[in-house]
């Protein structure tokens, strides 16, 4: 029996069962006296219980994940329509977990928060990760997203960056606005994320009421290997709901873990949490018609252009069994795609693919991949890998002659499937360059959301950004005024009266070095002297 299958008994272990033993299977006689010469010590070194349980219980923490290390896992099903809106989903996909109405495949989703510790609160204002993990029959799928549409910054180059903005500062070891919005005022991609991020919802009140978004944009690939462009979305069937900054102080004063708890007893009562996903797709190519470029990740896809179409439900129904197991040792990555499903050339997320299995290689072990959690449960694994740290079993084949592990070989060894890797390849020219994407746009949007909000949402979005702002530098505070100018008028002159800074003040600033304005923006400008 492989360990992934092990499941706990229904019936209670008889007394012999519950006898404790260490690892190596020697029945434990005395659980509360280390080995000692007369009662009083001193200790003796050939105490081997005694050093294999502190030894073991040294080394309980492996590294918490560098983002995201606070989270929560659960596990369902996805259960599909077998279309993608009227079209069969055939049309678009061949990925098989998408084809039949009603086909369901297992999956795990871990829901998390960003910046803080693995202890830290889960009502801080901050995105929430939304990773799922199918286990299809084509192997494993990871949809690695968030709860908000976009990000901050669109090339994995800057990540390190947003994130050490974000962290606590290296020598106070406090979140610091001043450093958050020193870089985010150097950063124009980030207004749009920031209008998120700071209006009401950027506190989830739990994991079960919010959105899931892949964020990145990537490929749908049919069985002739036509490609269209795609962007995933979850949306939750009890609906979204958030809370505001006090009521989240409040949470949080009597517990850190609400979020985790809400879910855990969502589901050990059975009231099972639901979500039914969506795609948007467009054809595969650069959308010059487009005012932004569609491998921009701080960019939505207009659903009125591109519509919701939906693919299937998901649905979350059982709980871990051990949070260290299946929570801290889970691995997802957005390299983990299946046949039908592909990478665009998005800079983001070609960037995380490489970082999501670098980071998990050290985190967890190279051998992450044969844990129970991460493995293919619905597939075959036969690889030629073996060995490194925490290595127990070979990926062999059943009967594979075990002296061959390598590739080609006339001795009974693996061999390479017989499909063809990519038909229709797209073909790649270009001159190598170090460049931004150019229709960049960076307020046409957050302007958009802005202008798309109620009252009340405006009110809250300029008091908690007002708020946040008041704990930092003058410079940092009147470029920050200038980008909330150029996205909307009010938005600029609210959060600037909070902090003291009128329009007037900032009108001489121009925009950043190497910062190129649209028409729109350039009006916007001359317009605040
Ligand atoms: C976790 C890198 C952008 C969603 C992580 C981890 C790393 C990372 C290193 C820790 C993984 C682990 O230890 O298992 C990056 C890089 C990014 C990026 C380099 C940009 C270039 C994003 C974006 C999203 C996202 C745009 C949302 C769409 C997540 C989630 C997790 C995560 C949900 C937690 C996964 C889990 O629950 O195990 N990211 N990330 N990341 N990231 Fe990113």
């Amino acid at each position: 029996m492989s360990p992934a299958d092990k499941s706990p008994k229904s019936s209670a272990p008889t007394s012999d069962e519950r006898v404790l033993t260490n690892r190596q299977g020697h029945p434990v006689v005395n659980n509360q006296s280390q080995r000692t010469v007369g009662s009083r010590g001193p200790a003796t070194l050939e105490n081997y219980q005694f050093l294999e349980k502190i030894s073991h219980f040294d080394r309980e923490r492996i590294p918490e994940r560098v983002v995201h290390a606070r989270g929560f896992v659960a596990y369902g099903d996805f259960e599909a329509t077998g279309k993608i809106g009227d079209e069969p989903a055939s049309k678009y996909t061949r990925a098989k977990l998408f084809q039949e109405a009603g086909k369901k495949t297992p999956l795990a989703i871990r829901f998390s928060t960003v910046i803080g510790g693995r202890d830290s609160s889960e009502t801080a204002r901050d995105p929430r990760g939304f990773a799922v993990k199918f286990y299809t029959e084509d192997g494993n799928w990871d949809l690695v997203g968030n709860n908000l549409a976009v990000f901050f910054i669109r090339d994995a180059i800057k990540f390190p960056d947003v994130i050490h903005s974000l962290k606590p500062d290296p020598v106070t070891f406090r979140q610091e606005p001043n450093r958050i919005f020193d870089f985010m005022s150097q950063t124009p991609e980030a207004m749009h994320m920031l209008t998120h991020l700071f209006s009401p919802r950027g506190i989830p009140a739990n994991y079960r009421h919010m959105e899931g978004f892949g964020v990145n944009t990537y490929k749908m690939v049919n069985a002739e290997g036509n490609t269209v462009l795609v962007k995933y979305h979850f949306h939750p069937r009890e609906g979204v709901a958030s809370l505001t900054a006090d009521e989240a102080a409040k949470v949080q004063g009597q517990d850190l873990g609400s979020a985790s708890k809400d879910l855990y007893t969502a589901i050990e009562t059975g009231n099972y949490p639901q979500w039914d996903m969506y795609v948007q797709v467009m054809e595969d190519h650069e959308h010059p018609e487009l005012d932004w470029d569609p491998l921009d990740d701080t960019k939505i896809w207009p659903e009125k252009d591109f519509p919701l179409l939906h693919v299937g439900t998901m649905t979350l129904n059982r709980n871990v069994e051990d949070f260290f197991n299946e929570n801290e040792q889970i691995a997802m990555g957005t390299g983990v795609l299946v046949d039908g499903l592909d990478f665009s050339d998005d800079k983001m997320l070609i960037g995380r693919t490489f970082s999501y299995s670098d980071t998990q290689r050290y985190r967890v072990g190279p051998n992450y991949l044969q844990l129970p959690v991460n493995q293919a449960k619905q597939a075959r694994v036969a690889t030629n890998q073996s060995g490194g740290q925490m290595s127990y079993y070979r990926d062999a084949a059943p009967g594979q002659n075990p002296h061959v592990n390598y590739e080609p070989s006339i001795h009974d060894g693996l061999t390479e499937a017989p499909r063809e890797e990519n038909n229709n390849p797209p073909e790649v020219r270009g001159q190598l360059t170090r460049s931004v994407i150019e229709r960049r746009n960076d307020y046409v949007q957050p302007r958009a959301r802005f202008c798309t909000m109620m009252q009340w949402e405006r009110d809250d979005l300029v008091n908690n950004m007002g708020t946040m702002l008041a704990d930092c530098e003058r410079d940092v505070q009147e470029r920050m005024v200038w980008h909330f100018l150029m996205v909307h008028d009010e938005f600029g002159n609210r959060v600037g009266e909070m902090i003291g800074i009128s329009a007037a003040d900032v009108a001489n600033l121009g925009p950043l070095p190497k910062q190129v304005l649209t028409e729109e923006d350039q009006r916007r400008m001359k317009s605040l002297g």
